[in-house]
């Protein structure tokens, strides 16, 4: 068999070629940094569950950075709040975020940059990364919302590590801005040479300061080649061309022959550690080749996203070895282990099958989706097995919650939040994405609940997944019964109604607390029956409201308003109909639900001025 190689020599020359090149092709950045803050001004009317899935983030990391909220329903109007948000080398040219936003009916650019986002970004900035023009954003689309960020500078003071991106306001000043933050003025402007703090417009970076309240010092930058620099070999002119045409011969040609790892090993580099250069990398012989393929798609710009693939190790270290201590879940295909990457909570999916391209490619896209309700997709790792990275959701999933001991049974107002923050997950990947998704394996072991007790979709898009290669694994039959309409089960049939009939037995566990098939004793055999059918039965019988009753989780004790859950029930009826034409969409159901959850809130409410009345009659006022 032909074997190509390249020697270290050879390889070796190319790099001390590419690096000669790109001397004084500095590129504008290189890496970006994991945290960075922006400095939000609340304007009247907006909540901190707005603001949190304007920024792609939760209530309660916001929290974490604001500890002067002290109810998260009450938020001064004309206060600021510092966001976190990752910050990264956006086309090698600046450092930004990118974060997504849904257009309703009768926004702007301007509306979106001065109000929404509090002029974090602006509408110059907005039109540059949207293709829309001002006049035609189309309602429901997802536009770019670019907000730029820093992460230090080592000119200037080391001490510093963390910044807020800081919009100026009328009737700020440098003195003001310094008296506020309590750093001096001459390093606020060493931050932001040339910049005029009294404008009362544009942003400014500023030292921020971290969870526990200190500044954390700038990290320092790695050695070696920086991946800015070979940003900026793409610029390099004939000779680069050259050499590009060469690098991607070898790059074509290694994969090619078939063996190679479906992402380049040297795709790794990108989170390289401080002190490994790509120079501590050439060492490794065998996998120099990868790593020039790598550079050849570096270079064609295939790479747009160097956030989302984690090394192999990288995942070892945080699961101590995927040790059994750190293991929190196992599911029908994959174990999930708890860890902490880059000082962020994770979920750890192992699942022992190899990912095609597409799929890769559908992973990168899926770390995009942001949603308050949806879980989100940090990154992934395809050595030996395929590790799929998630924020990691810190109470267990809905089931556990409805059936598991060790938790508090969930009252009535909960679980009707419970429904709606799902069903909104739901609707987003139904409706707002592009492309637009369906889950397919929507259950209460999928809706998985953090520590306020709100619920997020785990496990969107994943259904993509197909078994490569000489696994022993059976493919995978998408789904799970109980959950699965008429429709699928018989004619594997995908459109966005199957989740609304999976969503539906979600409701109905909601008000059962019973798993989805319900195995009972027979004299002989075990029987299995559907909770549809089980509350279909009993549904259909107005006169049957004590049978109905019977069927409502004990755990609510008599602490719930009857003809809400009534209304739910029907709901999830609607959902579960056996003709998909006539399920409703995820968006009736959400509006469904919030009706329900706004009449709901009147009903506690009501229950808490009962008891009021109550106290005061027995204390005799
Ligand atoms: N991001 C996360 N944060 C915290 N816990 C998680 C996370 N993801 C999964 N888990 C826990 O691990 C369990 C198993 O997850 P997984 O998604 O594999 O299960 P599943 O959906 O029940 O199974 P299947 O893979 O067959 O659909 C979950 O039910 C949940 O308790
Ligand atoms: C916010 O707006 C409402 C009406 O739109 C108004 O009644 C209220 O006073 C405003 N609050 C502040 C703090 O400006
Ligand atoms: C958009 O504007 C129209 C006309 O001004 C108004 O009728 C409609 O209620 C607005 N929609 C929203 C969602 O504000
Ligand atoms: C953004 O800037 C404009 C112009 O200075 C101002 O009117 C508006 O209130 C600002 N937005 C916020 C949320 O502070
Ligand atoms: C963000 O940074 C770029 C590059 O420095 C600059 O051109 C742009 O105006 C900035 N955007 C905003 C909204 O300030
Ligand atoms: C957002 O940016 C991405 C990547 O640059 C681009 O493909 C997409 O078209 C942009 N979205 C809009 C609405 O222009
Ligand atoms: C600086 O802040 C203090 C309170 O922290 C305030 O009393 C003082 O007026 C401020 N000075 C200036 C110049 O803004
Ligand atoms: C905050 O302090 C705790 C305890 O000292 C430490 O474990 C944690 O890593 C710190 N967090 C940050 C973000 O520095
Ligand atoms: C069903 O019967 C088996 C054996 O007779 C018993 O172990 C099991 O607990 C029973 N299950 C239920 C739900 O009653």
């Amino acid at each position: 068999m032909l074997v190509f190689r390249i020697s270290r020599f050879e390889l070796m020359l190319v790099f001390s070629v590419l690096i000669f090149l790109s001397i004084g092709v500095e590129s504008k950045c290189s890496r970006g940094c994991d945290l960075a803050l922006a400095s939000y001004n609340i304007w009247n009317g907006t909540t901190l569950s707005f603001i949190a899935t304007a920024f792609s983030t939760s209530i309660s990391e916001i929290q974490s950075f604001n500890p002067q909220i002290n109810d998260i329903d009450l938020i001064i109007v004309d206060t600021r709040l510092n966001i976190p948000f990752s910050c990264s080398c956006i086309d090698g040219e600046f450092l930004g975020h990118t974060f997504f936003y849904s257009v309703d009916s009768n926004d702007t650019y301007n509306i979106i940059a001065r109000t929404y986002y509090a002029n974090l970004t602006t509408v110059e900035w907005l039109e540059r990364f949207n293709r829309y023009e001002a006049t035609e954003i189309p309602v429901n689309a997802l536009i770019n919302v670019t907000v730029n960020c820093s992460c230090g500078n080592s000119r200037v003071s080391k001490k510093y590590g963390l910044f807020v991106t800081y919009p100026l306001q009328p009737g700020e000043s440098l003195s003001s801005i310094a008296n506020e933050s309590g750093l001096p003025s001459k390093l606020l402007q060493d931050y932001n040479p040339g910049v005029d703090f009294s404008l009362g417009s544009g942003l400014v970076f500023i030292p921020g300061k971290d969870q526990n309240g200190s500044y954390p010092p700038l990290k320092l930058s790695q050695n070696g080649i920086s991946v800015g620099v070979i940003a900026g070999i793409s610029v390099a002119g004939v000779a680069g061309s050259l050499l590009l045409a060469f690098v991607l011969y070898a790059g074509i040609y290694k994969r090619k022959m078939g063996k190679a790892p479906l992402l380049p090993a040297a795709f790794e580099d990108q989170h390289m550690q401080p002190g490994q250069g790509y120079g501590s990398t050439l060492e490794k012989t065998s996998d120099s080749v990868a790593l020039v393929a790598a550079v050849s798609l570096e270079l064609v710009g295939i790479t747009a996203d160097k956030s989302v693939e984690f090394t192999y190790e990288e995942l070892a270290k945080a699961t101590n070895n995927f040790s059994a201590a750190s293991k929190i879940g196992q599911g029908g295909f994959a174990l999930v282990y708890y860890a902490e990457l880059q000082g962020q909570k994770a979920a750890i999916k192992k699942m022992d099958m190899q990912a095609s391209k597409e799929f890769l490619a559908e992973l990168k896209v899926l770390t995009h989706v942001h949603h308050f309700n949806l879980v989100r997709l940090i990154g992934y790792c395809v050595t030996g097995s395929l590790f799929i990275v998630y924020e990691y959701i810190e109470n267990g999933n809905l089931s556990q919650h409805l059936r598991g001991s060790g938790n508090d049974p969930l009252p009535w107002s909960t679980r009707v939040q419970i429904a709606l923050d799902a069903a909104r997950g739901l609707e987003y990947i139904h409706e707002h994405t592009v492309p637009v998704y369906v889950h397919r394996d929507i259950k209460s072991a999928n809706i998985l609940i953090d520590k306020n007790l709100r619920a997020k979709v785990a496990d969107f898009g994943l259904t993509k997944l197909t078994v490569a290669g000489s696994s022993s694994l059976p493919t995978r039959l998408v789904g799970t019964f109980g959950y699965m309409p008429p429709e699928y089960a018989q004619f594997g049939e995908v459109t966005p109604k199957i989740d609304v009939y999976a969503f539906g037995v979600v409701l109905y566990e909601l008000i059962s607390a019973k798993e989805a098939i319900i195995k009972t004793n027979g004299s002989t055999t075990t029987e299995a029956r559907g909770l549809v059918a089980l509350f279909e039965n009993v549904l259909s019988w107005p006169d049957l409201r004590e049978d109905f009753c019977e069927l409502i989780d004990h755990r609510l004790g008599n602490d719930y308003p009857l003809d809400f859950i009534w209304k739910m029930a029907q709901l999830a009826k609607a959902c579960t109909q056996e003709d998909p034409q006539l399920r409703p969409s995820m968006q009736s159901v959400v509006v469904a639900l919030m009706t329900l959850s706004s009449s709901t809130e009147d009903w506690d409410v009501r229950s808490v001025y009962e008891n009021k009345a109550l106290v005061n009659l027995m204390s005799g006022r």
